[in-house]
């Protein structure tokens, strides 16, 4: 690990989302539509509201509660910068679930989603107990490929018409990390 990427690891948390965290993503969403809108599915203008995201939030904690998702506030030097989630958790003899995330533009190029997705995957495969972590990434989405081969994750293959993102049923590629 270079020394760039230690000291990008020791700025970057990840913790649970948290109700108070609804107007910093709504800010966060807003300063950064025009670089997520390409790997996003279309979305309303409310969904940029801080109220928008409160409902949002609520409704992932009751999914986390439910054991469905782990959705997560990445913090860079104590501020929000990006949110990760694992959802679609399914248990008996499948024990995985789908891994999503994004990273605010400014601070994009300096590790901080390679060590959001390492931290996440240390919990999916100890505290959760899970076996297996999936992501999708856009065929052109080099950077995303990037983080999860170097957090370990293997190419599974391209699925066709796999995500409706940005409009358009769009390919990707998906990749698969077991414990
Ligand atoms: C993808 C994303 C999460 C990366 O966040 P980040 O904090 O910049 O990621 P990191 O700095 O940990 O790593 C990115 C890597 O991709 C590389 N990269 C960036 N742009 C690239 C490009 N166009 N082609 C090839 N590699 C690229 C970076 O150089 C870096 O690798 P390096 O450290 O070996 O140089 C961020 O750009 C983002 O949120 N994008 C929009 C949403 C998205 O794509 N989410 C993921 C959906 S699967």
């Amino acid at each position: 690990m270079s020394a760039a990427r230690a000291r990008a690891g020791a700025a970057t948390e990840v913790r649970l989302l948290a109700p108070g965290d609804a107007a910093d993503l709504a800010r966060v969403l807003t300063e950064n539509w025009e670089f997520l809108a390409p790997y996003e599915p279309a979305r309303e203008p409310s969904y940029f509201t801080a109220e928008h995201q409160a409902g949002l939030v609520a409704h992932l904690l009751a999914e986390h509660a439910a054991g469905r998702c782990v959705p997560c506030a990445i913090l860079r030097d104590g501020e929000l910068v990006g949110r990760i989630t694992i959802s679609d958790v399914v248990r008996g003899a499948f024990q995985s679930g789908n891994l999503g995330y994004f990273v605010a533009e400014a601070v994009n190029g300096r590790g901080v989603a390679t060590e959001a997705v390492a931290q996440v995957v240390e919990r999916a495969f100890t505290d959760l107990g899970l076996h297996r972590l999936q992501a999708g990434t856009l065929l052109s989405n080099s950077a995303s490929q990037a983080v999860l081969q170097r957090n370990g994750f293997e190419r599974i293959g391209v699925a066709r018409r796999y995500l409706l993102i940005a409009g358009r049923w769009q390919d990707h590629v998906l990749y698969q990390r077991t414990s």
